[in-house]
C-alpha cells in the first residue's frame, strides 16, 4: 500500500502545474455520452457531430484525443494545457507542439558543439546481412536529413529503405543490405585471406535557406575471413556438391556441403576448369551450415572414390573408413579433422582408375552429438543404430588432368592406375 500511495504522490507532483481542461465548449465527453473512436475522433453519442473532450483516450494515437492546444496526459487522464509527449522522448529529443500535436523532435542543444568530426556511423556485418547504423539527431545537428538516406545504387525499392531504432535511449537510422555480390550495387571483392563486401550510402542536405554541408556519401565495407564456405562463395565454378542432412533424431535438417581445394588451408577451391594432375595432394572439405556447433559436431563416417557416378559401383576405392583414414585400398589419404567442429577436413593424394576417365568421391557424413564419442576411429555402431536416417552421401567429381597424365608418361600416373586396378581385383576377390 505504502508503495502505491508514493507512486501516485510522485505522479501529482510531476503534474502538479498540468491543468485538466474542464470547459464546456466543447463538452467534456462524461456530460453528453460521448466516446473516441480511431476513425471520427472524440464525438458526443447524442449528436455525433459535436466534439467532446474525453478523459478516457482509447485512439491508437494519444495526441489525437485532445482539441488543438491540448495534450493528452495518461497519468491525470485528461486533456492538460501542459506540452507533454507520450511516450516520453528519448534523450536527446524534446517535446515539441507541431500543429498544437506534441511531437518528439531532436533537442539541438543536446549536441552542440559536435562537428563531422563526432559522426561514426557503425556497420555491423553478419553472415546474412550487412547494417550500416547513424545516429539521426547528431546528422540532423549537422545539417543533414536523415530521411532522404538511400544507398548510392537506389534502382529497387528496398535500395531505398531506411528504419529507425532506439539504441541507448536515442534513435539511430538503420539501413540494412543482404551480403550478395551486385545486391544495390554491392561489389565484393577478395584477397589471399578475406572477403570484402562494398557499397555508398547517401545522406541528403536539410532544404533549409543556407547550406552549410553537402550530401555525403558513406563508403562502407564488411570483411569476411575467407574460410572452407566463404571461398566458394567467390570460386565461379567449384567443385561441390550440397545435400540435406538429418539433423540428429530425424528432427531438422542442415545443408550438407563437400568441395575440394588445392592447398591445406581450404580457401582455394577447385574449381571445374581447373585441372589436377594425378599424383598431387589435394583437399577434401565437408561442411554444415547453421547448425548448433556446441552441441553437434560432423562426423564423415566414410569416403570412397568410384570411376562412375553410381555410389554401388563395385570398383569403390577407400579413403576414410569409421571415421578415419583408410589405405589400405593404395590411396594415400590423412583426416585432419573430424567429429570435432561443423567441418571435416580430408587430404587425399589424387589417381586415377585404369582405363578411366572420372574419379567421383562420395562420402557419408553424420551430425553427432557431442555427448559422444564423435571422432572415433572406429564405425561407430551405437550411433549408426541410434540414427541410421541421419546419414546423407554426397558426392564430387574431381577434373583430372588428362593430357599430362597420358603424354607426359608420368610414372606416379601409370603407377596409381596399376596399382589401383591391382587393388581393385583383390578387393573384388575378397568379397
Ligand atoms: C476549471 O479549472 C480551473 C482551475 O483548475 C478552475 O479555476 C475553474 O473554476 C474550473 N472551471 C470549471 C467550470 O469547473
Ligand atoms: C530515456 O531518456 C528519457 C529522457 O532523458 C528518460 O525520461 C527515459 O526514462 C529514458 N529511457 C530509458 C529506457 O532509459
Ligand atoms: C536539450 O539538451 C540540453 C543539453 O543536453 C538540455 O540542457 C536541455 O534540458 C534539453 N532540452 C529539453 C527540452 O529536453
Ligand atoms: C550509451 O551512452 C552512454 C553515454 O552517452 C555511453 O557511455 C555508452 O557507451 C553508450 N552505450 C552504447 C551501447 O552505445
Ligand atoms: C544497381 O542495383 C541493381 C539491383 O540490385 C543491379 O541490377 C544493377 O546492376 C546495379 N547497378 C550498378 C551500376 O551497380
Ligand atoms: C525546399 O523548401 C522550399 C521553401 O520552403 C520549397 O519551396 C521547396 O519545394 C523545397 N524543396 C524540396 C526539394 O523539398
Ligand atoms: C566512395 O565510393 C565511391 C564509389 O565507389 C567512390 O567514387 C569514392 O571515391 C569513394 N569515396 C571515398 C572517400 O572513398
Ligand atoms: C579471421 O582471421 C584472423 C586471422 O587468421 C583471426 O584472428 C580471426 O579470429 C578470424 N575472425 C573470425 C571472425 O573468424
Ligand atoms: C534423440 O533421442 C534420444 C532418445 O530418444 C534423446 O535422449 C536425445 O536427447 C535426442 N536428441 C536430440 C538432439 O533431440
Ligand atoms: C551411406 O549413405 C547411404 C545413403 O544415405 C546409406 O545407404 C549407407 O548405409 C551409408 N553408409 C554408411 C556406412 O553409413
Amino acid at each position: 500500500m505504502k508503495y502505491i500511495y508514493l507512486i501516485v504522490l510522485a505522479a501529482l507532483l510531476r503534474h502538479a502545474g498540468a491543468a485538466c481542461y474542464n470547459g464546456t465548449d466543447p463538452a467534456l465527453c462524461t456530460t453528453c455520452s460521448g466516446s473516441c473512436f480511431d476513425n471520427n475522433g472524440c464525438m458526443c453519442s447524442d449528436d455525433e457531430t459535436i466534439p467532446c473532450v474525453p478523459t478516457a483516450c482509447q485512439m491508437t494515437t494519444m495526441s489525437l484525443c485532445c482539441p488543438s492546444g491540448y495534450f493528452w496526459n495518461s497519468d491525470l487522464s485528461c486533456c492538460s494545457d501542459t506540452l507533454i509527449c507520450d511516450p516520453p522522448c528519448l534523450s536527446d529529443e524534446m517535446c515539441v507542439s507541431v500543429s498544437n500535436v506534441a511531437t518528439c523532435a531532436c533537442n539541438d542543444s543536446a549536441y552542440s558543439g559536435k562537428t563531422i568530426a563526432d559522426f561514426s556511423p557503425s556497420v555491423s556485418c553478419n553472415t546474412v546481412t550487412m547494417t550500416i547504423s547513424v545516429s539521426q539527431c547528431l546528422l540532423a545537428h549537422l545539417g543533414y536529413d536523415y530521411t532522404n538516406m538511400h544507398l548510392l545504387n537506389s534502382s529497387l525499392a528496398a535500395c531505398r529503405y531506411s528504419y529507425s531504432e532506439i539504441i541507448n535511449n536515442s534513435s539511430v537510422r538503420k539501413v540494412q543490405l543482404r551480403v550478395e555480390d551486385g545486391w544495390c550495387g554491392t561489389i565484393m571483392t577478395f584477397d589471399s585471406t578475406k572477403l570484402y563486401y562494398k557499397n555508398s550510402l547517401y545522406i541528403g542536405i536539410q532544404n533549409k535557406s543556407i547550406i552549410t554541408v553537402s550530401p555525403m556519401l558513406l563508403n562502407f565495407t564488411c570483411s569476411y575471413n575467407l574460410t572452407m564456405e566463404t571461398s566458394l562463395i567467390y570460386a565461379l565454378k567449384p567443385i561441390q556438391n550440397t545435400v540435406t542432412l538429418p539433423g540428429p533424431n530425424g528432427t531438422g535438417s542442415y545443408a550438407l556441403t563437400m568441395a575440394a581445394y588445392l592447398n591445406p588451408n581450404f580457401i582455394s577451391p577447385i574449381q571445374a576448369d581447373d585441372t589436377v594432375e594425378v599424383g598431387t595432394l589435394i583437399y577434401l572439405g565437408l561442411f554444415v551450415a547453421n547448425a548448433d556447433g556446441t552441441a553437434f559436431s560432423l562426423r564423415v563416417e566414410e569416403c570412397y572414390a568410384t570411376p562412375t557416378n553410381d555410389p554401388t559401383d563395385v570398383n569403390r576405392v577407400y579413403i576414410v573408413r569409421g571415421g578415419c583414414a583408410y589405405t589400405n585400398d593404395g590411396v594415400e589419404s590423412v583426416v585432419k579433422e573430424n567429429g570435432k567442429s561443423l567441418e571435416a577436413q580430408i587430404q587425399v593424394s589424387t589417381f586415377s582408375f585404369q582405363g578411366q576417365l572420372d574419379v567421383f568421391i562420395f562420402c557419408n557424413a553424420t551430425l553427432c552429438p557431442k555427448t559422444q564419442q564423435c571422432n572415433m576411429c572406429t564405425y561407430n555402431t551405437r550411433l549408426a543404430r541410434t540414427s541410421s536416417t541421419s546419414f546423407a552421401q554426397t558426392a564430387i567429381n574431381i577434373p583430372l588432368d588428362y593430357t599430362s597424365y597420358l603424354n607426359s608418361g608420368s610414372q606416379t600416373a601409370v603407377s596409381w592406375a596399376v596399382m589401383l586396378s591391382f587393388l581393385v581385383v583383390l578387393l573384388k576377390m575378397n568379397i
